[in-house]
């Protein structure tokens, strides 16, 4: 299914965004195998999400659907998983698979993972060795996916340092850490996202954190709790992007989730110039949370600071289309992590935006991108969902149409994205 995006004037209206993706893995995972039933509001309805509950239900874990975007997740306590023969299919998403290998490592049964095409091709020893040294056994062909776990593995704590800044491998390690015999204690380069770290803490499981470092031990419980996701971030951030380099839009995006290891883009954006205002700063669900409003205003290039890097991992897709409309030059490094997520999204946007008419030159971590005007054109979007609505949102700017090769996999992030796009001033259409 192929998209077709064009310039339609301003954007207008209030757009709420779907819920977090990074939470609503974890709030299924750690329900699981909690004491009791928690209920999960604003739970993500993607396919990455909505993968790792089916696996949990493969593991005997029995989740109801009240409504849309709930969940009440019957909990199978920390041994209550159950094994199965069949493979278990994490879909596209590194996340699932990552945590689940991670969890699955300390039971007693042994589980294969399985992914799609683009996970298939996703590097998993930066998992399987750190967890190798805690005592567990997991196959890989050379690397990737599939992923044979085996159970009865006697887990022991360790001290890690991970030698790249990644919010999934320290989570399947302290998820692992859940079963292993003493402390877990992870120290990263660079802080990263810290829900799985805070939903234990909600959990009720003894965990100390700061940024940059987690320690925890094994042999506690989890209780049940209920849990309300926020909006994610990094589904508001193409609507940031479409919004200031579109003439004469105002966007407003209630509720969006504001940890301060997600939102890199925000502060990225401002040193370009952009008008983005965060209103009605609040908690929710032990995360802050705030109303975003952002108004059109003319972008100029940066030197990206590379400290906020990690901060916007997963928004250099929409970053490097509001580079390439602003005006001068935006350099990129430290970020080269963007050639292992869903696609290598430096080569995928360099090659999109170049077909657009961009001036780009890649670096093995980064970018220099040159500002100017797009025309139309056709790009791929690599399976990588990121890099479709990226696309959208440069199609709005653009001097002709932008035909964006096979989205469907828009749907494992952001289930309605082209209705809710077209809502507030896109015209984004299935192309014939
Ligand atoms: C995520 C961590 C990041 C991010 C991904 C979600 C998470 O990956 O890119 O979309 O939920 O922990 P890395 O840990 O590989 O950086």
């Amino acid at each position: 299914m192929d998209w077709s995006s064009r310039a339609n004037g301003p954007l207008h209206g209030s757009v709420r965004v779907p819920g977090d993706k990074s939470v609503s893995h974890r709030a299924l995972m750690l329900a699981a195998i909690a004491e009791g039933d928690s209920h999960i509001r604003g739970f993500l309805e993607g396919e990455d999400t909505r993968a790792t509950a089916a696996v949990l239900a493969q593991l005997g874990v029995r989740i109801d659907t009240p409504s849309s975007g709930e969940r009440v997740v019957h909990g199978a306590g920390l041994h209550g998983l159950r094994g199965t023969t069949q493979a278990l299919d994490c879909g596209n998403a590194g996340t699932g698979m990552r945590l689940l290998a991670g969890l699955l490592a300390g039971q007693a049964f042994d589980s294969t993972l399985v992914g799609d095409a683009s996970l298939s091709k996703r590097p998993m020893r930066r998992v399987t060795g750190p967890l190798a040294l805690m005592g567990a056994r997991i196959d890989t062909h050379d690397g990737l996916p599939p992923l044979h776990v085996h159970g009865g593995q006697p887990l022991q704590g360790i001290r890690y340092e991970l030698p790249v800044a990644s919010a999934q491998v320290k989570s399947a390690l302290l998820l692992a850490g859940l079963y292993a015999a003493g402390d877990t204690e992870i120290i990263e380069p660079h802080p990263t996202r810290d829900y799985t770290e805070r939903m234990l803490a909600a959990f009720g499981w003894p965990i100390a954190f700061a940024p940059g470092r987690a320690k925890l031990s094994g042999g506690h419980v989890l209780r049940a709790t209920d849990v309300e996701v926020p909006a994610d971030f990094s589904s508001a951030a193409f609507f940031l992007v479409a919004a200031s380099i579109v003439p004469g839009s105002v966007l407003r995006l209630p509720a969006v989730g504001l940890n301060p290891r997600r939102t890199g883009l925000l502060q990225a954006l401002q040193l370009m110039g952009a008008d983005i205002a965060v209103e009605h700063r609040r908690e929710a669900g032990g995360e802050p949370v705030g109303d975003l409003v952002v108004r059109h205003a003319p972008l100029h290039g940066v030197e990206l600071p590379e400290a906020l890097v990690p901060d916007m991992i997963d928004e250099f897709p929409a970053l490097f289309v509001a580079a390439a409309v602003a005006s001068g030059t935006t350099v990129i490094r430290g970020a080269a992590e963007l050639r292992v997520k869903e696609s290598d999204r430096i080569a995928t946007m360099a090659a999109g935006l170049r077909a657009l008419g961009a001036t780009i030159e890649e670096t093995p971590d980064g970018a220099i991108i040159h500002g100017g005007r797009l025309g139309g054109g056709t790009v791929e979007s690599h399976l990588d969902h990121r890099i479709a609505m990226s696309f959208a949102v440069a199609g709005l700017v653009a001097a002709g149409a932008v035909r964006i090769g096979d989205c469907s996999h828009v749907a494992t992030s952001f289930p309605g994205f082209l209705e809710l796009a077209n809502g507030c001033g896109f015209a984004l259409q299935v192309a014939p």
